[in-house]
């Protein structure tokens, strides 16, 4: 019997299932094996029970038992650390008591708690792990898209007999076979030192981390916003150009005021616009979807001027990551806040990647797991990394460097650092604590961060630093130019208004006390309304494809609509007047280059609407920092992981924009009216799942309310997204007219409803 024929006997007798070979799997498998049978193999015991292993790993057979440690663990306060984790799993996923005890006693010397967990350790045996599998093989529990057409079953089998054929011999016997230019001089066991040696380029970590301050003395030497805009967007331009790819660019922006104004938020905007879209790209990639784009907009955006949208281009840039708001503390008034913008270069890179797990370089770029980031599959049968349905392992050289943060155990971060964090609203840090913290999240032991008018730490933290002074204010064009390029001839378009007044007519008013309801569409009501009507203006507009009632094709049809009823607010608004605006940079897709998971992304909505309203005529004032408190929790949640790249923080709040119609009265001191962070808990009425008060995203109480301080009592309010019309009975007995405008008739419905019944207790409270 020849090795091939031992090996199938072997893997089929273990199981107790048979196995269909498919020709091309056979004409690979062959040579293989008489590759190895020229090697020294393992024992038949030693690799019988990689393959056990190998199962329980991919099926995780033993999450069970390993949860029970881990509860147990954390009822006695022992939270395991990422490295710790895998130790335990790989000890039960091969059965071995003495690596687990090892791995329990690292992590804790608590007396007691070592001995009871270790009494926890039951991993799966054998034959339960076996038969497991079989039940696997047999009636697949997660069939997904990995099904397909195929027979599943049979493909699980191939799946763990190429890891069985793998472990019939050390790696590096396997690695010299599917790897075309191995050598055995330049043989690395770990693949990410044989990836460095291969592409050094991709390893340079000479600028990997970019810090800049923002502040009054830059804007000062810039003179102007125009000019401090210029100076920063060439800044960011260089940035990108010169980071290592990967790597995070951050701004610590303190408050500005440039003529009266506090610009923090603007400029903050306004660098997040920038730093997304500020490389126009001819992309040849099939994923592009640029003529569809281009026939959707303009089927939506009529007047829209093909020639100059250049639909033909993508925009690239920074990944937008967050915003992190520090306040002085909790109660400080509108403008104190420091603002602390994080960005992450990702550009594509097409450089081929080999295969981490077999190392062949037949590997093909199948898509991109997020936009920016190469995404490569392995197409190599035998590779002992195959789904458990065997599909190609799929990797990216993004996710290669990240283990490699999680391997490096001088990177990792003290705990306390991670916790203090862990929230995107924070009182009472300094430019000094962000630094540190961007230092230790964000690089690597040993990499170069460059300082913009940033102090380094007294402790190096084993980075090298890389002064450059503050940001240049000699740099840069006018920004003036990016404001109309391509990307905004998309949607901001000057002409406002095309809807045909037809439809005007369909419009329904009702008054109830103080509430006026509107049942139409914004665009068009507004259009028709009494100029110079309003004495302030208050909404929660829809978030771009965020429920059912706010569907678009792409974010320009959206920015589109948006800045119709920008315009038109701004008309019905009387000058002086504050509109607030509140908006939420969540994650889906703005169907700009691409339709998959691959495009989706942190929106960046607050920005687009800070440029759309100037676009429209209104002045931001500043933004009121909206904190829900703790939820929305997984997103930020690291797993133990205590290593650099893995700490995004919770996203906890959301943008009140405060817009003004210029000029402003004078007498309104925004500062003095509005706090910085404004902590509401968001409306959620769930009974079972089902949604029990009628609209799927009101907005608390507490939103509108702010708008009291900043209108004369008994002056008209205007939202023009009414939704079930909480601003209305926010504002009644202080305004002397609420206008809420609702399309949807069943919100409309519903809002007189509530504001009926709201009526009822205000008046029964009253007598
Ligand atoms: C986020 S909700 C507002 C919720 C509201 N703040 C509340 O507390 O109930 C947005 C609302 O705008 C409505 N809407 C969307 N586009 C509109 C348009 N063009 N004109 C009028 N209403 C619109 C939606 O139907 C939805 O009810």
């Amino acid at each position: 019997m020849n090795l091939q024929q031992s090996l199938v006997q072997e893997f089929e007798s273990l199981l107790g299932a048979s196995v269909h070979f498919p020709q091309e799997y056979k004409v690979a498998l062959a040579p293989l094996c008489e590759h190895l049978e020229a090697h020294a193999l393992r024992t038949p015991t030693e690799r019988q029970a990689r393959l056990i292993a190998h199962i329980n790993s991919k099926f995780n057979v033993n999450r069970d038992g390993i949860a029970k440690v881990y509860a147990h663990a954390a009822s006695r306060g022992l939270v395991f650390n990422f490295h710790e984790k895998n130790l335990i799993q790989a000890a039960f996923d091969s059965g071995d008591q003495s690596a687990f005890e090892e791995a329990i006693s690292k992590a804790s010397s608590k007396e007691g708690l070592v001995d009871a967990l270790c009494r926890l350790f039951a991993p799966a045996s054998p034959a339960e792990t076996i038969s497991y599998f079989r039940g696997e093989v047999e009636a697949p529990s997660k069939l997904r898209a990995e099904q397909g057409d195929r027979a599943i079953g049979n493909e699980a089998l191939l799946s763990a007999f190429s890891a069985f054929v793998f472990s019939a011999a050390d790696q590096e016997v396997l690695h010299s076979y599917f790897d075309s230019t191995y050598s055995a001089e330049t043989y690395e066991r770990a693949f990410w030192l044989q990836l460095r040696q291969l592409h050094p380029q991709l390893y340079s970590r000479e600028r990997t981390l970019d810090i800049a301050k923002i502040d009054q003395e830059l804007a000062d030497s810039c003179g102007s916003l125009e000019e401090l805009r210029s100076a920063v967007f060439a800044h960011v331009s260089t940035s990108y150009q010169e980071l290592e790819n990967h790597g995070h660019l951050a701004y610590w922006i303190e408050p500005i005021v440039v003529e009266g104004r506090n610009i923090t938020w603007e400029i903050c905007s306004d660098i997040m616009l920038f730093a997304e879209k500020h490389d126009e790209v001819k992309l040849k990639n099939a994923y592009f979807r640029a003529k569809q784009i281009e026939s959707e907009t303009v089927s939506h955006v009529p007047d829209v001027d093909v020639g100059q949208a250049r639909f033909d281009l993508a925009n690239e840039g920074f990944t937008y990551k967050d915003t992190f708001v520090c306040a002085p503390s909790p109660t400080s008034p509108a403008g104190s806040e420091s603002l602390l913008l994080l960005f992450q270069k990702n550009k594509r890179d097409e450089t081929i990647i080999p295969c981490p797990a077999c190392r062949t370089r037949d590997v093909h770029g199948n898509s991109y797991s997020s936009l920016g980031v190469r995404s490569w599959e392995c197409r190599n049968s035998l590779c002992p990394d195959r789904s458990k349905y065997n599909r190609g392992k799929r990797y990216s050289f993004k996710a290669i460097l990240m283990q490699e943060a999680i391997d490096e155990v001088e990177s990792y971060i003290p705990p306390e650092s991670v916790r203090k964090w862990s929230r995107d609203v924070q009182t009472e840090r300094t430019i000094y604590d962000a630094t540190e913290m961007l230092i230790r999240h964000y690089s690597l032991h040993g990499d170069g961060v460059a300082l913009f008018g940033v102090d380094a730490p007294s402790d190096s933290l084993g980075r090298r630093f890389l002064s450059h002074g503050r940001i240049n204010t000699a740099d840069g064009n006018s920004s003036a130019g990016f404001f109309e390029s391509p990307w905004f001839q998309r949607y901001a378009l000057p002409s406002s208004a095309q809807e045909s007044k037809e439809n005007a007519s369909s419009t329904t008013i009702q008054r109830l006390g103080s509430l006026t309801m509107v049942c139409g569409n914004s665009a068009m009501v507004l259009q028709d309304w009494p100029e110079n009507y309003f004495d302030g203006a208050v909404t929660s507009p829809p978030y771009f494809n965020a429920r059912e009632y706010s569907q678009w094709p792409n974010i320009y049809c959206y920015l589109r609509d948006m800045l119709i009823i920008a315009q038109g607010c701004y008309k019905a608004l009387k000058p002086g007047a504050v509109y607030l605006y509140n908006i939420f940079d969540y994650f889906d897709n703005e169907r700009s280059v691409v339709f998959s998971a691959m495009g989706d992304k942190r929106l960046i909505l607050s920005a687009y609407t800070v440029d759309i309203f100037r676009r429209a005529g209104f002045h931001l004032s500043g933004s009121i920092t909206w904190d829900k408190g703790d939820i929305e929790g997984k997103r930020g949640f690291n797993a133990g992981n205590f290593s650099p790249y893995y700490q995004a923080p919770f996203n906890c709040w959301e943008h009140v924009l405060v817009f003004v119609k210029p000029p402003a009265v004078e007498t309104t001191d925004l500062s003095s009216a509005l706090p910085a962070i404004l902590r509401a808990q968001p409306v959620i009425k769930m009974v079972k799942g089902q949604n029990t008060y009628g609209h799927t995203a009101p907005f608390p109480i507490e939103l509108p309310n702010l708008l009291r301080a900043l209108m004369p009592k008994g002056g008209r309010a205007l939202d023009p997204f009414g939704g079930s019309g909480t601003t209305a009975r926010a504002l009644d007995g202080y305004a002397a007219e609420t206008v809420c405008i609702e399309q949807k008739e069943e919100y409309f419905e519903l809002a007189l409803k509530l504001f009926d019944s709201h009526r009822m207790a205000t008046t029964n409270v009253a007598t």
